[in-house]
C-alpha cells in the first residue's frame, strides 16, 4: 500500500517522531559529506500551481543528495493546462515516476490526483494545508529546544493553511498553539476542532499580546498568501495591529524564537528588527525544509532502513 502526505494528519506520532529522528540523522550525514543514496534510482514528480523557492528547491536538492531525480512540472505546460483530468494524468503519471509532489490552489486537485495515483503523493502546499512546512519547523524547533511536547508557540496574523497544519500538529508534537488573528481571518474550524478532539491543546485570541506571553516560539506568515493578490489592500488594513515587531516578541519567553515559513513582506507581518534579530530562527527553519522533507521522501518512496 503507498502512503501519501497530503495532510499532517496522515502521520502517527510514531511516523511523526522517527521522521524527526531521520531528518537529524540525514542533516548529520550531509554535513559530514557521507553520502547516503537512499533513494538511488527513484524519480520525483514535482507539480507547481504556483510560485516557489524553498519547496522548489529543497525537494530538486533533496533528491540530488539520496541518489534519485526530480523533475519539474509547471502545470500550465502540461496536458493539465489543456484540461487533461487529473486522474488521467495521476494514472499515466504514476506509471513512469515514484513519487508525486503537488503544489496547488485547491487542496482537492491534490487529494483527486492521490485518488488515482498508485505512487506516493505529497503536499507541498494547498489553500488548506503545508505540512512539509511544519515538519522543518518541528525539527527548529527539537534542535532548539530538545523536546517538543509542552512547547508554547504563538500564532500571529492570519489563520491560514501553514497555521492550520501548525494547529493540527498538536496532536502528535504535544505543542501548544496560541492562535492570534483578526476577527474574520481565524484558521480553519476543522483544524482547530480536529486538534482538540485528538488531545491537542489550541488557544485562540483576537489580540497578539495575549498568544505571544511566555511563547517558546513566535510565527507568522504573510498576511497575502498566493491566490489573494485581489484582496491585499483590504487584507493590508484588517491586519493593521498584528505585525511582529520588537515591542511584541520581548513579550515572549527571554529565549523564544522567531519563525517565518518565508517569503517575509518585511514591513508587513514582520520588521526587519524582528527577522535580522539573535532571536530569529527562519533561517535554520528555511535550511530544515531540505532535511525534513528528504526524510518525508525516504519514508514514503524508499526501503525500511
Ligand atoms: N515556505 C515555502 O513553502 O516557501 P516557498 O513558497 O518558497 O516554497
Ligand atoms: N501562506 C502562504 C505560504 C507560502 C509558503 C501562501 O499560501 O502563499
Amino acid at each position: 500500500m503507498k502512503k501519501d502526505f497530503l495532510s499532517i494528519t496522515d502521520l502517527s506520532r510514531e511516523e511523526y517522531d522517527d521522521i524527526l529522528t531521520l531528518a537529524a540523522r540525514l542533516k548529520r550525514q550531509r554535513y559530514a559529506g557521507v553520502p547516503h543514496p537512499l533513494l538511488a534510482g527513484k524519480t520525483l514528480a514535482m507539480i507547481f500551481e504556483k510560485a516557489s523557492t524553498r519547496t522548489r528547491i529543497s525537494f530538486d536538492v533533496g533528491m540530488y543528495d539520496l541518489g534519485g531525480y526530480a523533475l519539474y512540472l509547471n502545470s500550465r505546460d502540461t496536458q493539465l493546462g489543456r484540461g487533461e483530468t487529473i486522474a488521467d494524468t495521476a494514472r499515466v503519471m504514476s506509471r513512469y515516476v515514484h513519487g508525486v509532489i503537488m503544489r496547488t490552489f485547491q487542496h482537492e486537485t491534490i487529494t483527486e490526483f492521490a485518488k488515482y495515483s498508485s505512487v506516493p503523493v505529497i503536499n507541498a502546499l494547498s489553500d488548506k494545508e503545508h505540512p512539509c512546512q511544519i515538519m522543518a519547523d518541528s525539527l527548529t524547533l527539537k534542535e532548539k529546544f530538545g523536546d517538543l511536547q509542552d512547547l508554547k508557540i504563538a500564532w500571529i496574523g492570519d489563520g491560514n493553511n501553514v497555521c492550520n497544519s501548525l494547529i493540527m500538529a498538536s496532536v502528535q508534537t504535544g505543542m501548544e498553539i496560541a492562535v492570534a488573528t483578526p476577527k474574520g481571518y481565524e484558521p480553519d474550524p476543522q483544524a482547530v476542532q480536529f486538534a482538540r478532539d485528538n488531545g491537542g491543546k489550541i488557544v485562540t485570541y483576537d489580540d497578539p499580546t495575549k498568544a505571544v506571553a511566555d511563547a517558546h516560539a513566535i510565527y507568522t506568515d504573510t498576511w497575502i498568501s498566493m491566490g489573494e493578490e485581489d484582496i491585499k489592500d483590504m487584507k493590508l488594513k484588517d491586519f493593521n495591529g498584528f505585525c511582529l515587531d520588537m515591542p511584541l516578541l520581548k513579550r515572549a519567553a527571554p529565549d523564544a524564537i522567531v519563525l517565518h515559513c518565508l517569503p517575509a513582506h518585511r514591513g508587513e507581518e514582520i520588521t526587519d528588527e524582528v527577522l535580522d534579530s539573535m532571536q530569529s530562527g527562519v533561517w535554520d527553519q528555511a535550511e530544515n525544509r531540505l532535511h525534513a522533507q528528504k526524510a518525508v521522501l525516504v519514508r514514503l518512496m524508499g526501503q525500511n532502513i
